[in-house]
């Protein structure tokens, strides 16, 4: 095996869940474990949501009795990978889906809630976005923030965040969030982009159920692709990449990689 691809498999984890269910508590687990290190390390943990419908029952998990008060709720600055360029109320919106799954159930203060502000033109939320994670997100010796985790959703045609095949913003490489028309899903969208993203010290994909099967063999196996599977560029360094999967998503993966 080439040395890049042995050194990209180094940091590169897939972890198989014993079931659907037991796939969000790790993923609970595993934000809890980095948000308690992180805070003993530098006194706060930064996080990116992911959006769509995958995450919404992990929120649930952890804004229930059995997690909420393991939690450091106001040690940890909340921010989006993306957003619908949709008002904070609408129902598409990633913002509202993880307020009503969990913010708006858990003992935080708010200060440290740091949504896209849709309600200003496109470009310009997207800037301002820039602009609130530079300000609180400690960057890395070349100036780029550092997130401590950043949580990504895959899309079945191979998207995350809102980096979405053949667009434009998966050649950006001077800013770190951009706003883009995706004519695929007819909407104006903001993202992260990927000099943002793989500057992360833990990129997370959690990713579930048998419609991501295909996609998934695809994008860890398949052919080098990118434009094609915009997910094959999520290649943190140094940091860490790791697939939280359950059993019906992992169908397609040789048995091999699996767990390792
Ligand atoms: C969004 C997400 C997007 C999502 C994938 C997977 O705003 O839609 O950020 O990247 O993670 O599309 O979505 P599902 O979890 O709904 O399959």
């Amino acid at each position: 095996m080439s040395e890049s691809a042995t050194k990209s498999i180094a940091n590169r984890r897939i972890r198989v869940s014993s079931s659907t269910e037991q796939a969000y508590s790790d993923a609970a687990q595993l934000i809890l474990d980095d948000a308690n290190r992180a805070i003993a390390q530098r006194g706060k943990f930064t996080i990116a949501l992911s959006g769509g419908s995958t995450p919404k029952r992990l929120f649930e998990l952890m804004a229930s009795d059995a997690w909420k008060n393991k939690i450091p709720w106001n040690n940890i600055e909340f921010f989006w990978g993306d957003e619908r360029y949709v008002p904070p109320t609408d129902a598409s919106s990633n913002y509202r889906m993880t307020r009503e799954a969990m913010l708006d159930k858990v003992p935080i203060s708010g200060v440290n809630v740091h949504r896209v502000m849709t309600e200003k033109p496109d470009q310009e939320a997207a800037a301002e976005y820039e602009k609130t994670i530079r300000q609180i997100v400690p960057a890395g010796a070349n100036g780029v923030p550092e997130f401590d985790l950043i949580l990504l959703g895959l899309g079945t045609n191979g998207h995350m965040a809102s980096l979405f095949p053949h667009q434009p913003a998966l050649h950006e490489h001077r800013k770190l969030v951009v706003a883009e028309y995706i004519d695929e899903v007819k909407m104006t969208r903001v993202t992260m982009t990927l000099p943002l993203i793989n500057s992360a010290k833990s990129v997370v994909f959690v990713t579930l159920g048998p419609d991501k099967a295909s996609v998934l063999r695809e994008v860890i196996v398949g052919p080098r692709d990118p434009e094609r599977l915009p997910a094959q560029l999520i290649q943190p360094s140094p940091g860490q990449l790791t697939w939280l999967i359950d059993a019906p998503a992992s169908a397609e993966l040789p048995k091999e990689i699996l767990n390792s």
